[in-house]
């Protein structure tokens, strides 16, 4: 049946005049770690960022833009299936490769939908949102999720893979290891002196090969997780960052020159490394920026955007693609180098940075979205959006199919991408920070009021708007609010002075917001237990990419 209408709704879609060479390519340019504040158009006056600007310029700038949360595995799956990432699991980063965590495949996901019509897909860059679930079984592999070519880093880009002696994932674990190693070797001294020599060495044993295999692991953890993969093969092992960046753009550019004589539409997810770090501007960029090696990785970015967008006007496929630029979340104001410079990006004049999923600082992200053909130039959207609303509104444009049997968070924005309409479809928003609702944005019908309801407040280092380390804001330290603050993010987007809820209008607005959020909880109860990170997990050696890669070798060799 189900079948059938398919066919029927395709036909009806041909009769129309929809034909697939009509359909707009669409090319993803999504930064890592980049804030709002870095970009020209948003603002920046000593970063140079011509070719992103030229996409807002040509196209819609939505100044009010959210990603879905303040990392970037729940803010990715957002993205690829237009639902809150705790509706799949998926609320916490995915830590190391040797995790059995990934996106479900229940999910249907953005690349799928636009596969179903006649898309051809491809991700180039960093995945992020899984690999293996069982021993090298790739069942997270991207081609398994929609796309028809991958090239790139299953994981993401970290200090480890830029031979930095700092550990990304060590968050005290190690110092905190090594107490553990000494007070178990003494106990089992002193139990092979006073009670029993052999039980005591047992004992002394096994906490080496325990502890052992802990400390040993996350001190080589870059080893283990900076795989270069194309299709399902690891090609390279360590990723070399040196010519990372050309290597991406070459292989986009290789699709769309591969795709161009094929009839169909593309479907192009450029994910760039960058700005992440290790940050590893290469030259002729490096020391290029008035911004350090952070502002170099930015404007090499940036380069990189223009490199792809040539390409597509060199084959004339300029008007009818629609470019999609954006950053995971915001930026990160932990992030330093080896020498103490800050890494991480600007987030403009709001507060918070990755991590905070409330905060603006965390979640507003430098969204511009160009296509010549059919959407206005140099508008403005100040109305607030959110990533997810991508999905359902390329599906709008292309016909595609909206799953109709489970909550889907994302709205069709084309009507105010166009101009059509004037108002966000979205009467709330909900903000999380792993698997807590941290706050809640309402957008009142007809006025301009944006309304946003804390529930959590992150424990920042006291006088600042940051956490003390990398670990408390991968695990976001919180403090629940006895009473939720309510703040006019429109009018007071630093978010400093609170309403009084206790007095109209803004007690009524509190009513509206817990309303929403008891119907929004209701919504969830099929939501899959949420994945936490733990210890075992990522520090198994023998799921690492790096044993697939050496069985990969050993499987060549027999054939
Ligand atoms: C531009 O970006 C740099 C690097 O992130 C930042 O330090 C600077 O403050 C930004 N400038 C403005 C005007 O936002
Ligand atoms: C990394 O790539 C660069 C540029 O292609 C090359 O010169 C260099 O030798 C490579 N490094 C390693 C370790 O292979
Ligand atoms: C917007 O709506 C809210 C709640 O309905 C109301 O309290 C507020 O006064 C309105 N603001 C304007 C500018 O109309």
């Amino acid at each position: 049946m189900e079948n059938m209408l398919a066919r029927l709704f395709s036909a009806l879609c041909l009769c129309a005049g929809i034909h697939a060479s009509e359909k707009p390519n669409i090319v993803i340019f999504l930064v890592d770690d980049l804030g709002i504040g870095d970009i020209g158009a948003f603002g920046n006056d000593t970063l140079r960022t011509p070719h992103v600007d030229s996409i807002c310029e040509n196209g819609v700038k939505l100044d009010h833009d959210l990603a879905a949360a303040s990392l970037c595995t729940p803010s990715r799956t957002a993205l690829m299936t237009s639902r809150y990432a705790i509706r799949s699991g998926m609320t916490s980063v995915i830590i190391s490769l040797m995790s059995p965590q990934g996106i479900p495949a229940s999910e249907h996901t953005l690349p799928q939908m636009l596969q179903e019509q006649g898309y051809a897909t491809a991700l180039i860059g960093k995945w992020h949102l899984g690999w293996n679930r069982q021993l090298f079984d790739q069942y997270y592999n991207p081609l398994k999720r929609g796309f028809d070519y991958y090239f790139g880093l299953p994981y993401t880009l970290i200090k480890d893979f830029g031979g930095s002696s700092e550990i990304m994932v060590d968050f005290g674990f190690v110092g905190k290891l090594y107490k553990v190693l000494g007070i178990c070797l003494i106990t089992s001294m002193v139990v092979s002196r006073l009670i029993n020599n052999k039980l005591g060495i047992t004992m002394a044993l096994m906490t080496l090969i325990v502890m052992g295999n802990y400390i040993f692991t996350l001190k080589t953890f870059g080893i283990w997780n900076s795989a270069l993969v194309r299709n399902d093969r690891i090609v390279e092992m360590p990723l070399n960052l040196t010519s990372i960046t050309q290597r991406l753009i070459g292989e986009g550019q290789n699709f769309i020159k591969s795709q161009h004589a094929a009839e169909k539409p593309i479907f192009l997810f450029m994910s760039w490394l960058h700005v992440h770090s290790y940050v590893h501007p290469q030259p002729p960029f490096k020391g290029a920026s008035q911004h350090g090696p952070y502002g170099d990785a930015v404007e090499e970015t940036d380069w990189a955007v223009g490199q792809i967008m040539d390409t597509l006007r060199e084959l004339q496929m300029l008007d009818n693609t629609l470019f999609y630029f954006s950053s995971d979340h915001g930026g990160d104001k932990l992030e330093h180098d080896e020498e103490g410079r800050l890494v991480g990006g600007w987030n403009g004049l709001f507060r918070g940075s990755k991590g905070d999923g409330s905060h603006e600082g965390g979640i507003r992200v430098p969204t511009c979205v160009q296509w010549s053909a059919k959407l206005p130039r140099r508008k403005l959207v100040s109305e607030p959006t959110s990533q997810m609303d991508l999905m359902p509104t390329l599906a709008s444009i292309v016909g595609g199919r909206m799953s109709t049997d489970r909550s889907i968070d994302g709205k069709d924005i084309l009507p105010l991408l166009t101009g059509e309409a004037t108002r966000t479809p979205h009467d709330f928003l909900f903000h999380y920070t792993r698997n807590k609702i941290s706050a809640i944005r309402y957008m009142p019908e007809e006025n301009g009021t944006v309304y946003k309801l804390h529930y959590l407040w992150p424990q920042w280092q006291p006088g600042t708007d940051t956490w003390a380390s990398l670990g408390d804001q991968v695990f976001a330290i919180y403090i629940p609010l006895s009473k939720p603050l309510l703040f006019d993010v429109a009018k007071d987007p630093r978010e400093e002075k609170p309403l009084d809820t206790s007095i109209e209008p803004y007690s009524s607005v509190v009513k509206s917001i817990e309303e929403a959020k008891r119907s929004h909880e209701k919504s969830l109860t099929d939501a899959p237990r949420g994945y936490v990170p733990n210890l075992h997990e990522y520090t198994n050696p023998l799921r690492s990419t790096f044993v697939e890669y050496a069985w990969q070798m050993v499987t060549d060799a027999m054939k």
